[in-house]
């Protein structure tokens, strides 16, 4: 008799304030069997956030932590109600696809050396907020993103991979930026294919 090892399969959850493009990419590669992990729950701090949509929609495990005192932060009680959230939903890695806030001890001390981020500019420049406007303002006439390790800091985490994209000149903040989501979508999936395969730790 053949016996198929049953191997358990990452299990992610994710992150996000916005549109969710990434998690759509994501979304995509895992559904299109090209990518073995489990969604296993998917969390946003904004009420009404793409993202949400894209997980009801994938009839995937969602919730929002909202947060009314801090704009950068979440208060340490929302923020430890989240990381039971994602603990209890199985989770091995934390996959921040967007998120607007500042990532602080009680989800750093629940998944320890397994956040990443994407960050839409060649880290270490152009840290924090619009970075792909603070590319275009300096004159760059390169752009382009970075999924890195997540620490206490803004954007300071340890480079796992970057893409570079031109700005060329008649550029606008938002083309460069699309620009950029062409390599953030191609690259983020492919950064997590990699932790699958137990090539980054
Ligand atoms: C991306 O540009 C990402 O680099 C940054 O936030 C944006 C999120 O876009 N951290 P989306 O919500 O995934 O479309």
């Amino acid at each position: 008799m053949i016996r198929t090892r049953m191997e358990k399969k990452l299990r992610l959850g994710i992150l996000g304030s916005g549109k969710g493009s990434n998690f759509a990419a994501i979304l995509r590669e895992v559904q299109a069997g090209k990518l073995n992990v489990e969604i296993v729950a998917v969390a946003s701090d904004i009420p009404g956030a793409g993202i949400l949509d894209l997980a009801e929609a994938a009839g995937l495990p969602h919730a929002l932590f909202a947060e009314t005192q801090f704009r950068t932060k979440l208060t340490p009680e929302v923020e430890t109600a989240l990381a039971d959230y994602l603990k209890n939903a199985g989770a091995d890695w934390l996959i921040l696809a967007g998120y607007m806030r500042v990532i602080k001890s009680p989800l750093l001390d629940t998944f320890p050396g397994k956040i990443i981020n994407i960050h839409p500019s060649l880290l270490p420049k152009f840290r924090g907020l619009a970075a792909w406007k603070q590319a275009l303002d300096a004159g760059e006439t390169e752009a382009g993103c970075t999924v890195h390790f997540v620490d206490s800091g803004v954007d300071t985490g340890k480079i796992i991979a970057q893409a570079k994209v031109p700005i060329f000149p008649g550029d606008t903040a938002e083309s460069v930026h699309a620009r950029i989501q062409v390599e953030e979508h191609r690259i983020y999936p492919e950064v997590i294919a990699q932790i699958v395969r137990g090539e980054i730790s």
